[in-house]
């Protein structure tokens, strides 16, 4: 070891891309605490009987594919798949060359990073935004802008002000359904103002996907990228509606940008794994997808409802929280004069946990902010969180510090 420990020679950026918060979603919490942190998706939703079937054919008729490397752009089988499956969802097929294989929407975040940007770029994103992006944002050094966000997502007005003022962004990264942190959709007609406004200015759209297959009613606005191939590429993942351990995704896109994409992906993983890909290639084609949805989008409708009756409950006036129409996230406000970082101790005492507001911004905001998720906890659960999560706020507006 050096005298001094390795730190010393730690990249600049190695400061920027990590988030205390982060790990401590994915470490979990301290047994006895009713955790609504992580944005995972249930295990009762994880198809394990089908899998079983799946992956023991593919393992006894196909290995020289399922187990070998594939094409850095992904199997054409599944390049195919996916590819029918935008048609089927989106309205759309993409060619090709507009289609490529991703290990998870993560890394297609990466490869936009390592695609485009470059230290001090400009890049655009709502006003709060997904952890991951940021951190992945930050690690490669961007100027990041916050653009503010309403009930209705983005202010796509504000956006038209910055750039206006000369905002010159990489891109614009936007969550448009059941967005993570806040829960909340963009409409349809703020949709088409966006595309105009960022065709009028030449901004690429970088839309992320993740939670859109998740409405509680099963329905789902047109994506952007449908609204405008030319202009948007769209991340999407099956973490959410097939399981996370597969670490499977898509970027679909203008082809010169998606080449530029699989050429990225050469530097990071080479490929997603074979085995993953030929399994939810074999789950969808043999129809699961469809088969199984519905039951997962009400699990998670029921967690919300539940979850949404806790707030009514048992958090004291002052609070306000959104109203998700799927996914697994809603956004709390405390009252002003409290800071959800100081609160967290007393949380943890009292059973429960959440993920402060503020790493979800770029700037600081968000002190009496909170994201919630519902996703996980059983029912009876999410009732007895949020009433220990009332305690805490009555108690800290009760004796303020
Ligand atoms: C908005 C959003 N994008 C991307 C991801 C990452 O997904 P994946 O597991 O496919 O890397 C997540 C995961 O929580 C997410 O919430």
């Amino acid at each position: 070891m050096a005298a001094e420990g390795w730190s010393g020679r730690f990249a600049r950026r190695a400061q920027a891309r990590t988030s205390p918060e982060l790990t401590a979603i994915i470490a979990g919490v301290p047994p006895g605490v009713l955790a609504m942190t992580g944005g995972f998706p249930n295990p009762a939703t994880f198809p394990g009987e089908v899998l079983d079937e799946i992956v023991a054919r593919l393992v006894r008729d196909d290995p020289g594919v399922a187990l070998q490397y594939t094409p850095c752009e992904g199997l054409p089988s599944v390049r195919e798949y996916l590819a029918d499956r935008q048609e089927q969802l989106q309205g759309r097929r993409p060619e090709r060359g507009e289609i490529i294989v991703t290990s998870g929407g993560m890394e297609c975040i990466q490869l936009m990073c390592q695609a485009l940007v470059d230290p001090g770029d400009a890049i655009a994103v709502e006003a709060p935004t997904y952890l991951g992006a940021l951190l992945a944002f930050a690690g490669i050094e961007a100027d990041v802008h916050g653009i503010a966000t309403d009930d209705d997502g983005l202010r796509v007005d504000l956006l038209a002000e910055a750039l206006a003022a000369g905002l010159r962004p990489k891109f614009l990264y936007v969550i448009p359904e059941y967005q993570n942190p806040t829960g909340r959709t963009l409409p349809l007609a703020r949709r088409q103002e966006l595309v105009e406004l960022c065709r009028r200015h030449d901004v690429l759209i970088f839309e992320d996907v993740a939670y859109r297959e998740l409405g509680f009613d099963g329905s789902a606005l047109p994506s952007l990228w449908s609204l405008a191939p030319d202009l948007v590429v769209q991340a999407g993942t099956f973490s959410k509606v097939f399981f996370p351990g597969v670490r499977l995704g898509w970027a679909t896109g203008p082809a010169e940008v998606l080449a530029e994409l699989a050429a990225a992906k050469q530097n990071t993983d080479q490929c997603a794994g074979g085995l993953g890909q030929r399994m939810v290639e074999e789950y969808g084609r043999a129809g699961h997808f469809e088969r199984r949805l519905p039951a997962a989008r009400e699990l998670y409708a029921s967690r919300w409802r539940a979850l949404r009756t806790a707030l009514e409950r048992h958090l004291p006036p002052g609070c306000s929280w959104t109203e998700p129409e799927g996914g697994f996230l809603t956004w709390v406000t405390l009252p002003e004069e409290l800071d959800v970082i100081a609160l967290r101790p007393a949380a943890t005492a009292a059973g429960v946990a959440y993920v402060p507001g503020q790493p979800f911004y770029s700037s600081g905001e968000g002190a009496n902010e909170m994201r919630l998720s519902f996703s996980h906890l059983a029912e009876a659960e999410l009732d007895r969180a949020v009433e220990r999560l009332g305690g805490v706020v009555r108690a800290a507006l009760a004796d303020p510090p």
